[in-house]
């Protein structure tokens, strides 16, 4: 009897680790769900702190070191992740609590189809209104989609090949590119399908070419910021900002870069794409120092491991990738088991407990650990791609 009791223990440990069942994603879901109205009530109070800081404050992003909400103006490169998120659990509940919220959230951040200080436009606009689009067909979502795309190929520069990420930092950058810009890719393929202007297309492809050239390292680890001449587009420097060492593998750096090619395998159907998702996949799946729970630290090189914090951000970004890489790819078997794994840990030991966190589903995030800061943190980005990791996740249930 003992061991009949044990044995079903561990089958039922084993389907959990290895992923959620119908019943499991939807218990996930119902605490998404009222963590985020927790989230909800505590937006005013921490809007009413704002005081005199610039902009209006419009989307949760973290806890500061005494555990208060941290709103972000529209202007802020997160400020999309809220609002994909309430898009998300809308398209999960088909509640219309949520397309309310959504509704309301993205059309906070619209002033952003303007702004052209920054390559953050995928991030803030796709998130938000791209989901918005997909999941209503709203027509006015389609046009800012496109005005934004319009704003962000301002950022490109033929002879660099590449979109300039940061404006900041002029003494040590002239043009920086970063990783993280790969994601941004997303909008402009967009653009190109709805109005069927190849021009958004090509700037992608050019971008996406150029990084698979200069941003790599022979084993397929990224760099985070690539400086370029603007003149020759000649490649000046290879740096950090957010990891350890400018030839250290910072892990959410990683984590873009494998969501990067995996998009842009689905928007080209370029095999060299693929085999790029492919090559990163393997860097960060095989890497000896991924834990166990393959939860990855801050840095895969950091100095401290183990006893270095973790970036449950990097982990739902990467569970999110291999979820839609290994419906592409040979090897979607194993891909599928681990982003499995990953979102089995992310529920399992990475969630605040209901009620904790002024209401974000995931702990144990890290933002720039150089800068000591949102360090151990929950992320609005965590839990943007941890729910999307989620609905994928139920998508794949199909396949084997
Ligand atoms: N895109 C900024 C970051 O990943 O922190």
């Amino acid at each position: 009897m003992k061991k009949i009791i044990s044995l079903t223990f561990t089958f039922f440990l084993t389907l959990f680790i290895a992923g959620h069942s119908y019943g499991q994603l939807q218990k996930v879901f119902q605490g998404a769900q009222e963590q985020t109205r927790l989230l909800l009530k505590d937006i005013p109070a921490a809007q009413a702190q704002w005081g005199n800081k610039k902009g209006t404050p419009v989307s949760p992003r973290t806890l500061d070191p005494q555990g208060e909400l941290v709103l972000v103006p529209s202007r802020d490169w997160t400020s999309g992740f809220f609002p994909g998120t309430l898009w998300f659990l809308y398209e999960y509940t088909g509640k219309n609590e949520w397309l309310m919220q959504a509704r309301e959230f993205t059309t906070s951040i619209e002033p952003e189809k303007w702004n052209g200080g920054t390559h953050d436009m995928g991030f803030k606009i796709y998130c938000s209104f791209g989901s918005g689009y997909r999941l209503t067909g709203d027509p006015h979502y389609r046009e800012v989609i496109i005005q934004s795309a319009q704003t962000l190929i301002t950022r490109f520069k033929p002879e660099t090949g590449c979109i300039r990420s940061w404006d900041h930092n002029r003494d040590k950058w002239g043009y920086p590119v970063i990783i993280d810009n790969m994601m941004n890719l997303e909008l402009l393929f967009a653009a190109t399908r709805l109005t069927g202007d190849s021009t958004f297309w090509k700037i992608a492809v050019s971008h996406a070419n150029t990084t698979m050239k200069n941003h790599f390292r022979p084993d397929f680890s990224s760099y985070h910021v690539i400086d370029y001449d603007t003149l020759t587009g000649e490649v000046l420097k290879r740096n950090t900002h957010q990891g350890y060492s400018h030839e250290s593998a910072w892990a959410r750096g990683q984590a873009w870069a494998l969501y990067g090619y995996t998009l842009c395998y689905r928007e080209t159907r370029d095999p060299k794409y693929l085999r790029q998702a492919e090559q990163i996949a393997a860097f960060i799946l095989n890497h000896p120092r991924l834990p166990a729970d393959l939860i990855p630290y801050w840095d895969f090189d950091a100095p401290g491991i183990p006893d270095e914090p973790r970036d449950v951000s990097a982990a739902a970004v990467i569970a999110s990738a291999l979820f839609e890489l290994a419906g592409y790819s040979d090897q979607g078997k194993d891909y599928r088991k681990k982003a499995r794994k990953i979102v089995g840990a992310l529920t399992q030991n990475y969630r605040a407990k209901p009620g904790e966190a002024h209401g974000f589903i995931l702990l144990q995030s890290t933002g720039s650990k150089p800068a000591n800061s949102e360090v151990n943190v929950p992320l609005s980005y965590a839990d943007y791609y941890y729910l999307e990791a989620l609905l994928r996740s139920r998508d794949a249930k199909v396949k084997k």
